[in-house]
């Protein structure tokens, strides 16, 4: 039984903390995001993009998921991430997600208030929340190869919020997608931010929020990787915007990069080993520990 985002971030809101969003692929990424929040005592949202859904299917991707929170202590919530094709958004709906999020930030504003009204109809008459996005996120997605940020206008998401009776916003103070976030001073607008919450009303959510985390950077490279320039949000940056307002914050890029050294780190040091389940122990370990470093930065320990 999956928990209902909404009341999720509601209750953050109040407590001034913020929930981790974590992407998910497969199995052992579910196991080690939801281990983590077991022992930090802390809820969670998983999240599949349409990009996951294409790889694995959006039946296993709920499956796992739903064991995962049906086995845990904590309350565990499945989302939608940059739903942008109506067919994914109906099946998720339908399947039984907790929310979906529809990304119409590409869109013209009008069309943006249009299409999201008609997501928020279909989801809330299955109790669903929804999550709409106003300003772009600049960054590398599965669906959009790279955009210029366009930072949120705060009396434009008041009005959006209003006319589209969307759940959580996510909103555009700096972040963007992918391993490299900023070429000079790694700092979100706080003081943009802060205008967004005197406006609006709903928990806000902040994407494009890894923060590239320089020792795994480094074992990835020791072992291959070329991940030349990275650069992500210092802790300090998202720790500000969780103390102004922020209440989920989305995580991918670190995943993918723990993923990646520790597979790498495991077959270079281990030639003779084929077995894929020594392949992937260490990376689902050290996803649990990724996601335990940003649950301690978010606030949301001891809060499931
Ligand atoms: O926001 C984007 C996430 O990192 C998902 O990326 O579309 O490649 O799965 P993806
Ligand atoms: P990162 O690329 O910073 O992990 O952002 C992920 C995200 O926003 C998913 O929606
Ligand atoms: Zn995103």
């Amino acid at each position: 039984m999956f928990a209902n985002t909404k009341n999720l971030l509601k209750k953050a809101q109040r407590g001034k903390y913020a929930v981790g969003h974590f992407n998910i692929n497969n199995m052992e990424i579910v196991q080690g995001i939801v281990q983590a929040a077991q022992n930090f005592k802390s809820p969670v949202i998983l999240a599949t993009s349409e990009g996951a859904i294409k790889y694995a299917g959006m039946n296993f991707l709920y499956e796992i998921a739903n064991t995962a929170a049906s086995l845990s202590k904590v309350p565990v919530a499945l989302h939608l991430d940059h739903g942008r094709d109506m067919k994914v958004i109906k099946q998720a709906i339908k399947i039984g997600y907790s929310s979906v999020m529809f990304d119409g930030s590409n869109l013209p504003f009008e069309k943006n208030v249009r299409m999201t009204k008609k997501v928020v109809r279909m989801a809330h008459k299955k109790g669903i929340s929804v999550e709409a996005e106003l300003g772009t996120i600049g960054g590398v997605e599965d669906t959009v190869i790279s955009r210029n940020i366009v930072y949120t206008d705060p009396i434009k998401a008041q009005e959006f919020v209003e006319r589209t009776g969307c759940d959580f916003l996510a909103v555009a103070i700096g972040t963007s997608h992918g391993a490299y976030k900023f070429k000079g001073n790694a700092t979100l607008d706080i003081t943009l931010l802060k205008e967004i919450v005197k406006n609006v009303t709903v928990p806000l959510v902040l994407h494009g929020a890894s923060e590239v985390p320089h020792d795994i950077v480094k074992m990835a490279e020791k072992y291959g990787a070329q991940l030349k320039g990275v650069k992500g949000v210092p802790d300090s940056e998202v720790r500000k915007a969780v103390r102004n307002g922020i209440c989920k914050i989305n995580t991918d890029t670190d995943l993918r990069i723990a993923f990646d050294a520790a597979v790498r780190q495991f077959l270079k040091k281990k030639p003779k080993d084929f077995d894929p389940r020594h392949i992937l122990s260490p990376a689902r370990d050290l996803i649990t520990k990724v996601v335990e470093d940003r649950m301690k930065v978010f606030g949301s320990k001891k809060r499931g």
